[in-house]
């Protein structure tokens, strides 16, 4: 299994991340928009309050001063009356800072999360990716399974 490198932690977000470079991780996904500390710590409140719903894990590199977030992703459980009551783990902003790319970063925080919902009772964990990034995720044990479809608003 991967280790993680000399000085780098795999935790969960917290408030204090917004001054860490969070955002910043997530903008090598996608657009972030200019988001006020007031507004972030208001969505991660909310985020906490959805008990046993949210997890969002970080990677801190702490060899630089101040130390950088230069990982992320999170794990949605979403509760099901099929299956028995299923729960279904879903993958989402996958994200690693481009100089950090390369190191089993991305495998580390897939592994995490996916330990998280099977701990949690998830009888499967599934996301959506880029053909580009099929053989990241097959690297991390998931295999292709169905078609993503999106109408946008
Ligand atoms: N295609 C094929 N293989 C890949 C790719 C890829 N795009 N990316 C990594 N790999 C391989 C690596 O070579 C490595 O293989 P190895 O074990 O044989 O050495 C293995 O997958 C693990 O790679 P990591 O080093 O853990 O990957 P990294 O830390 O660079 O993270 C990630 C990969 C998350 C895709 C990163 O490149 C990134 O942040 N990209 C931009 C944002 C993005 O596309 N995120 C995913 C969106 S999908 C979603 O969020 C559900």
């Amino acid at each position: 299994q991967a280790e993680l490198p000399e000085g780098y932690t795999l935790r969960a977000l917290r408030p204090e991340d917004y001054d860490l470079g969070f955002l910043d991780c997530l903008r090598v996904l996608t657009t972030v928009g200019d988001i006020s500390k007031e507004k972030f710590d208001e969505r991660y409140q909310w985020l906490a309050k959805q008990d046993g719903t949210y997890f969002i894990l970080v990677i801190e590199d702490t060899n630089t001063n101040p130390p950088r977030i230069v990982g992320t992703g999170a794990l949605i459980v979403e509760r099901k009356f099929i299956h028995d009551l299923g729960k279904v783990g879903h993958i989402e902003d996958i994200a690693v800072a481009k100089d950090q790319q390369g190191k089993k970063l991305g495998l580390r925080i897939i592994q995490a999360l996916d330990f998280i919902a099977k701990e949690t009772g998830c009888y499967k964990t599934i996301l959506d990716c880029s053909d580009h990034n099929e053989g990241f995720y097959v690297k991390c044990g998931f295999k292709r399974a169905g078609l993503e479809m999106a109408h946008y608003h």
